[in-house]
């Protein structure tokens, strides 16, 4: 039997209104524009509005991914969310989502692998898609990271945003998904997490509200060499060379990690994605962000090659290498 692969049918995506810049968080942390962009690459990020959830920002980039496909929400047979700030504990971000966009019955849920999120999600649909369960799949990652900040605490307060990007997967003969990788190692859990609790109970240590603690020099260090291992490990699962790449789309934490991940590859930076400046770290949200972006504005076309990955808390690492 000829091999099934999961394409991409459409991209879509959505950011909050508001907009916070460097100057303007300027005015309330102890923080500089200058440092911001010289460690990170970080300009500006989306900060959604009070009252507007992952939900909200997901159903927005799925109905667009959804029109730019031609399919409609009752074609879905699977709906995956990629999230790590779901609107309440239960249901599932997806299930909301799912009836939001009128696509009640298909499977729904969520996955929770912090920025790793979206391309975990990108891997589950495709098993579904390959083992011929699913033919339609509506894969999302979407965060609104920001509930989680200190505004007061620059270590982690200038790093973050909110927003949200779909794809929509049809089962195809054409590839399609080449390959997709995905690990996570939880020995790492003191260098980035949040303990706000559901089973530890609810509280969090008193006078810090409900924050991230990332140790950033550490995960700087891991992140990179994790990610130099991955991208050669997802070539080889799909039998590809480096040079055989038109475009990295990587997660979007810091502008120094992506470049390096690109010199490993031997790739020039014109044929990186780089959104890290405009939308900060979305997390789960980041690459299909990015996608979404190369998707529209015309960089990334129909036939190339995209290496996509990411790394995030856990720790977790993904990703996928798809023709477009
Ligand atoms: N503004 C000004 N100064 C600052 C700021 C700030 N916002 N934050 C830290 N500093 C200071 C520090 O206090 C320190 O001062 P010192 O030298 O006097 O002690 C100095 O700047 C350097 O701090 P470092 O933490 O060593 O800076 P570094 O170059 O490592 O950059 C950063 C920090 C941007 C966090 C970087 O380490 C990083 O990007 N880490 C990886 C983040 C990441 O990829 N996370 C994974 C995904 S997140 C998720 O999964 C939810």
């Amino acid at each position: 039997m000829a091999q099934i692969y999961s394409r991409i049918l459409a991209t879509g995506s959505a950011l909050p209104e508001r907009v916070l810049t460097n100057a303007d968080l300027e005015k309330f942390v102890d923080t500089s524009d200058e440092w911001i962009r010289e460690r990170t690459g970080i300009r500006q990020r989306h900060v959604a509005a009070e009252g507007e959830t992952t939900g909200d920002l997901s159903t927005l980039a799925a109905q667009r991914a959804l029109d730019a496909a031609g399919v409609k929400a009752s074609e879905l047979d699977l709906i995956i969310l990629g999230t790590t700030t779901p609107d309440i504990i239960f249901p599932s971000t997806a299930c909301l989502v799912q009836h939001r966009l009128g696509a009640n019955g298909c499977a729904a849920f969520d996955v929770n692998a912090a920025c790793s999120g979206f391309v975990y999600a990108l891997g589950v649909a495709d098993k579904f898609i390959r083992s011929g369960q699913s033919k339609k799949v509506l894969v999302m990652g979407a965060e609104t990271l920001t509930r989680m900040i200190n505004w007061e605490e620059r270590e982690t307060a200038v790093l973050f945003g909110d927003g949200a990007g779909a794809v929509v997967l049809e089962a195809s003969r054409e590839p399609g998904i080449y390959a997709t990788c995905l690990h996570a190692d939880g020995g790492h859990k003191e260098l980035l997490y949040n303990p706000v609790g559901v089973s530890v109970g609810f509280k969090d240590e008193p006078n810090h509200g409900v924050r991230i603690r990332m140790s950033g020099r550490e995960v700087f260090k891991v992140a990179v060499k994790t990610l130099d291992s991955l991208v050669e490990e997802t070539l080889a699962a799909a039998g590809m060379q480096a040079s055989q790449l038109d475009w990295l789309i990587p997660h979007q934490a810091n502008l120094r990690i992506i470049e390096a991940t690109a010199k490993r590859l031997n790739m020039s930076m014109d044929q990186v994605i780089v959104t890290v400046d405009k939308h900060a770290n979305t997390s789960a949200g980041s690459v299909p962000l990015a996608l979404d972006y190369a998707v529209r504005s015309g960089k990334v076309k129909r036939g190339q090659n995209l290496l996509l990955e990411a790394f995030g808390g856990g720790f977790t690492w993904a990703s996928a290498l798809l023709r477009y």
